[in-house]
């Protein structure tokens, strides 16, 4: 057996994290979008833009100071120099905002463009895993990871582009001009204080993270157990355990409490060890300045600007613990939807994969052998043929095996051993749309979507018009059943077709085979949840319906297959009796047993409703 491999996922390394936010490039930078590239290149543009704008206004500060001591005594009111400084200083902020919302808004399409193209892959490749994968899964946890992965990926590209980058560049830029202008011990200083501010964060904020993943623990245990709790409200109250349902769930919050607590403490300590730092290098900087006044190589406007520079680098870098936090949860879960794109299609069609061949639709089953997984062999050399055109029915205890007949003739699985045709053509060489599309089949268990009757029914052909529907609905004998609604063909079927009766959505679910109308019919135990004469309404339309079409029907009642052109007897995965209806009572074996034992239940239900009356 494979195993779908994502839940097995351990804590990632660093480099592959870096390889997570690299691989992104690709839904970034796409080959023949010249549009978006273009985007990419004015948001660069305008994020230097920006930086540039930002650095220049320490620099005005600094004109304007020494334009004021040095004519302090003799200056006169709206003097024209300072007056134009102080404009200067205003559009440089201005201009600093105005770049940075023009490079957000342009950027904003190749963000979205990269989250949708992800969220639709993945979706699509959703779709083509097997069914064994999904058995396998909660499909609410992969929606979920759906949901935080395209979360992550914005967060990465935002902060990754409007807050790392330009901060990084903004360290450079600083340190250069503070080098240039007051001297590399002011750029060591003021390097060696960023570099250790930083160290510092990341050091804190990683050994907070096993709170906040305490935190996180705790509150999706609290969530599923008030989920569970809730889900089972009846059993609840029918035990009168709602204290100990209580109790379960406050011992959850109880954790999240002390570890909330302990993230909001710590939280304490990162701030007053980072504002040591700044101080730390605050007061250098302006020891060094002062001393640079003193000396004569620095004026008042220099100590003001170096002072304003190392403010401008502190700014951004308030947020550093959180959103390096952020990231690395980011590029996890971006990590975990990546993977969901790796895992192996179990069924997919082959490079040269063709179509279905025009043709009546003979089906052959050679010698199939499988079982679900290596453990246990379900099917053990299953041979039958079905003839264009006819009705063979597949009769047999639970669990022998039928089900999986028709999953394996949809090739939601493959074979082990022998093969399966379809008018000879073997089925994993047919492209798997083509196969489906041939095939009608009428499930065991019938699940619809959460919308009205008429969309479920719709379902079997999409461009299927009103007056179509209501054609199959009649045909399936549902008809009836919907105009006695008071919202008839709109009424909501609810979450998997749960305000539906069993029967009901078995009609529903033969309406819409019935619009899709293929070539093979297949059905299985359509009708075993109706009660006999709704049943018998129904056999006369499936009849009409499979008329001339191949089917193939998986029966629970043996009185519903009586005129098929072959029975098969299926027996803990082997066929141990075939023939027609009227041979297999002849021979006197496990068929004319089941029949009989079915005929005498339903003598004594006749007897019973005769009293009754
Ligand atoms: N997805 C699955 N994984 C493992 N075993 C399965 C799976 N589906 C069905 N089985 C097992 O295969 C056997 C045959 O099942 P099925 O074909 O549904 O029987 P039935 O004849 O009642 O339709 C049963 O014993 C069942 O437990
Ligand atoms: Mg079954």
């Amino acid at each position: 057996m494979r195993p779908a491999q994502f839940d097995s996922h351990t804590e990632s390394d660093q480099r592959s994290h870096f390889a997570t936010a690299f691989s992104l490039i690709k839904y970034v930078w796409i080959k023949d979008r010249p549009d978006l590239k273009l985007r990419i290149f004015f948001a660069v543009l305008f994020l230097l833009a920006a930086e540039v704008s930002l650095v220049y206004s320490p620099y005005i500060l600094k004109y304007l100071v020494d334009y004021l001591t040095e004519n302090m005594n003799s200056m006169q009111a709206w003097a024209f120099v300072p007056i134009g400084l102080i404009l200067a200083y205003g559009a440089a902020r201005l201009l600093q905002q105005t770049f940075g919302e023009l490079r957000d808004a342009i950027f904003a399409k190749v963000g979205q463009n990269a989250i949708r193209q992800v969220a639709l892959q993945t979706f699509r490749h959703l779709h083509k895993l097997s069914l064994r994968f999904h058995l396998d899964r909660q499909t609410g946890g992969l929606s979920r990871v759906i949901e935080r992965g395209t979360k992550g990926i914005d967060f990465l590209l935002r902060f990754m582009l409007f807050n790392i980058i330009p901060t990084l560049l903004k360290i450079l830029f600083i340190c250069g001009i503070m080098w240039v202008e007051y001297g590399y011990l002011m750029s060591i200083v003021t390097g060696v204080t960023l570099v250790g501010y930083i160290y510092f964060t990341l050091a804190v904020t990683e050994w907070r993270l096993k709170y906040r993943r305490t935190m996180n623990e705790k509150d999706s245990e609290a969530n599923t157990k008030a989920i569970d709790s809730l889900l089972n409200f009846e059993t609840v109250k029918y035990f009168g355990n709602e204290e100990h349902e209580s109790r379960r769930f406050d011992v959850a919050i109880a954790g999240y409490e002390k570890a909330a607590i302990r993230s909001q403490t710590t939280l304490a300590y990162l701030n007053v060890g980072q504002g040591f730092i700044i101080s730390l290098g605050l007061v250098l900087v302006m020891l060094i300045s002062v001393n640079g006044v003193a000396e004569g190589r620095m004026t008042i406007g220099d100590f003001v600007a170096a002072h304003a520079f190392l403010m401008l680098l502190i700014q951004p870098l308030n947020f550093l613990g959180f959103v390096y936090r952020e990231i690395k949860q980011s590029l996890v879960d971006m990590e975990k939807m990546f993977e969901l794109l790796n895992v192996h299609r179990e069924i997919d069609d082959q490079p040269d994969a063709v179509e279905l061949l025009d043709g009546d639709g003979e089906i052959e089953f050679s010698n199939v052998d499988f079982g679900y997984d290596d453990a246990r062999q379900i099917l053990h050399d299953v041979s039958f043929k079905v003839k264009a055109g006819q009705k063979v029915a597949i009769v047999g205890p639970s669990g022998a095996g039928k089900s999986t007949i028709s999953r394996i003739l949809f090739r939601f699985y493959d074979v082990n051993s022998g093969k399966v045709t379809i008018d000879g053509q073997d089925i994993r060489e047919i492209k798997q749309s083509s196969l489906r599309g041939a095939i009608g089949i009428v499930p065991q268990d019938t699940v619809l979507f959460n919308d009205t009757i008429e969309y479920n029914i719709g379902y079997g052909r999409p461009a299927a018009s009103t007056e179509e529907i209501q054609e199959a609905a009649r045909m399936a004998s549902i008809d009836g059943f919907i105009e006695a609604l008071p919202e008839g063909f709109n009424t909501n079927v609810g979450e998997r077709g749960l305000k539906l009766s069993g029967g009901e959505k078995q009609r529903v679910a033969i309406a819409r085979t019935i619009l899709k109308s293929p070539r093979i019919l297949l059905f299985d135990e359509a009708t075993s949840a109706l009660d006999t004469r709704t049943e018998q309404d129904i056999q006369e339309s499936l009849k009409e319906v499979s008329r001339d079409r191949t089917t193939l029907v998986i029966a629970h009642r043996l009185s519903t297959v009586v005129d098929a052109d072959e029975i098969l007897v299926l027996d803990a995965g082997k066929i141990i009796e075939r023939g027609q209806h009227q041979q297999l009572l002849e021979k006197h074996g496990q068929y004319a047993e089941m029949w009989e034992r079915q005929q005498e239940a339903a003598n004594m239900q006749e007897k019973l409703l005769r009293v009754q009356d």
